[in-house]
């Protein structure tokens, strides 16, 4: 007998929850564009995307403003750690992460350090 497999790594990836996947369908087979194109289908699903954002702003109460879309972790790690670093560079250059953190975050940090960013490493 095959035993059931449980699977744990969620931070990975997980399911597209059906009521995403219903949602999304229109936009990955007939009504695709890329929103950032100024010809009509473009801003037809521009309109889709400030929409969008506009909800997960008001979900997690944030400003529309302050949420940005990207294609996944590395991504997102990238933004973050490197936007508040040049940020904050005038007060300090000092990084504390994990040895444990994920490769995203650990070269990111590595990168920072490249370009005069201290980074001493705590296990
Ligand atoms: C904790 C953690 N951070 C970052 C990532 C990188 O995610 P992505 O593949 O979406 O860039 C992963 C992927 O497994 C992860 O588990």
């Amino acid at each position: 007998m095959v035993k059931p497999i449980i699977y744990l790594d969620y931070n990975s990836t997980t399911p597209v929850d059906k009521r995403v996947l219903d949602a999304m369908l229109p936009f990955l087979t007939e009504n695709f564009a890329n929103p950032s194109s100024t010809h009509l289908f473009g801003i037809s699903v521009n309109e889709v995307v400030k929409d969008s954002r506009a909800l997960v702003a008001e979900l997690i109460g944030a400003e529309q403003g302050e949420i940005v879309f990207t294609s996944g972790s590395t991504e997102a790690i990238n933004i973050a750690l490197k936007g508040v670093a040049e940020n904050y560079s005038t007060k300090g250059k000092h990084i504390v992460t994990v040895a444990t953190e994920h490769l995203a975050v650990l070269d990111t940090c590595k990168f920072l350090e490249t370009r005069g960013y201290e980074l001493p490493i705590y296990l």
